[in-house]
């Protein structure tokens, strides 16, 4: 489905975020592996998450979801998984696959794991390594490169590891096999990435050490206890908005609930450096998680700036958007040492450089990031969403500030995190 989208006069109002999309697949995914029942609430009803709760059903798992769209987990313990008795489907959803690497390589049976065109051609390796090493039989297509994966685990053994880039999917799929390994296990990365597996499996009761960039799991003593839950909103969906009511003149928005986890806030970092005008309000926290909401107001005048090494991961899902924010910075933003960007549900550097260019941003692909000079005149166009959903919307919120009307080309994707987004927007508009 397409999109045509007009120039916006100005945006005004409020919105709550959605759910978060990490926390959700995490919920549904370790209540599976609790002893007990799980509620978990505010879950986001949209395809990624949805592909994580049907696999669970798929390894056995009871999920009941209410007339309220609550969803109960009826929790078996950790050895409770069956053999599925056809292929796990993923769908589009790198974060299903990856997670649920980790738990089938602790399992004795037989799985298989496949995914849409875009996540068969995505790189496995970096699971496919740490679990072999721990003893579980992972193979998969162009020498154990793409999916789909084939596993066969069992009696697996801990081992110490360290991640050669910074990934919370490949941290989170050692972790879980962590758990039913014969001995500690450890995972290092070179920086931080998000930090909700280990928040959340330490609520439920797993005995996790913390020293810096460096986590230990130890076996469980005991089973995972239940979760009770009620997802905050997703610092990755309000980034949108938030970049819309910097960048749309004479704009003021409230996003309310958003989750203000700190390896996922980079973005607001980079923006308030930049010049943009956004306040925090309403501090809380909420299952173990920051939340706050977020005033923004129109941007009077932002400032390129250099954005690298350490703040990527805690920005890595927001570079489409930063993006669209740097052609309107004055000066020359650069963003790099983000090489894994090509890695993602598209080649995101080579997807926002070429549609950008085509909206007539100075915007030049690096190897490991882009280089754009601003500010930016931006003219409506004919885009591509690369059937991406973050680039559908970073490119739906360029075409807010562009003059004439913008052709979004597979626009639908936003299915994947944000189903409610078009909805929002023009919610927003007067
Ligand atoms: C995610 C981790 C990140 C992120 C993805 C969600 C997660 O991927 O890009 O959207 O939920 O753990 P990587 O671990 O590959 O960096």
């Amino acid at each position: 489905m397409d999109r045509f989208i007009k120039k916006a006069k100005q945006l005004r109002g409020q919105i709550v975020t959605p759910p978060d999309k990490s926390i959700s697949h995490r919920a549904v995914i370790f209540a599976s592996l609790a002893n007990g029942s799980s509620v978990i609430k505010n879950f986001l009803w949209a395809k990624d998450p949805l592909s994580s709760l049907n696999s669970m059903r798929l390894l056995g798992v009871d999920i009941e979801i209410t007339e309220t769209k609550e969803i109960v987990v009826h929790g078996k313990g950790l050895k409770s998984l069956i053999e599925p008795d056809n292929v796990i489907d993923c769908g589009n959803s790198g974060t299903t696959m990856r997670l649920l690497s980790g738990i089938l390589a602790g399992q004795s049976f037989f799985s298989v794991l496949t995914g849409d065109d875009s996540l068969r051609q995505r790189p496995m390796k970096r699971i496919v390594t740490p679990l072999s090493l721990m003893g579980a039989t992972v193979i998969g297509r162009d020498g154990n490169r793409l999916p789909p994966l084939a596993i066969k685990g069992g009696s697996i053994k801990g081992i110490d590891y360290d991640m050669p880039i910074a990934s919370a999917q490949v941290k989170s799929a050692i972790l879980l096999a962590g758990l039913f390994a014969q001995g500690k296990t450890s995972v290092s990365e070179p920086y931080k990435s998000r930090d909700h597996t280990e928040k959340m499996l330490k609520s439920m009761g797993a005995e996790l050490e913390i020293d810096g960039n460096r986590i230990e799991i130890s076996p469980l003593r005991e089973e995972l206890k239940s979760l009770d839950i009620s997802i905050p909103g997703d610092f990755s969906s309000a980034a949108f908005f938030i970049a819309a009511a910097s960048l749309v003149k004479d704009s003021e928005v409230l996003i309310k609930d958003v989750c203000l986890n700190n390896t996922r806030t980079g973005l607001m970092d980079v923006l308030i450096n930049m010049g943009a005008n956004i306040s925090v309000i309403n501090k809380r926290e909420q299952a173990g998680e920051l939340l706050g909401d977020l005033l923004i107001r129109s941007s009077e005048k932002l400032k390129g700036t250099l954005i690298e090494g350490n703040i990527i991961p805690r920005l890595i899902d927001e570079f489409p958007i930063l993006c669209v924010i740097a052609s309107q910075a004055e000066g020359v933003t650069v963003i790099k040492d983000a090489k894994d960007l090509r890695a993602k549900e598209s080649d995101r550097i080579k997807a926002m450089t070429t549609e950008l260019n085509k909206m007539g941003v100075d915007i030049h692909e690096l190897d490991d990031g882009v280089e754009i000079k601003g500010p930016c005149k931006i003219k409506a166009a004919e885009v591509y969403s690369y059937k991406d959903h973050r680039i559908a919307m970073a490119l739906s919120i360029a075409a807010l500030i562009a003059d004439g009307e913008t052709k979004i080309k597979d626009a639908e994707c936003v299915d994947i995190s944000f189903p409610e987004f078009y909805n929002l927007l023009e919610m927003l508009q007067h």
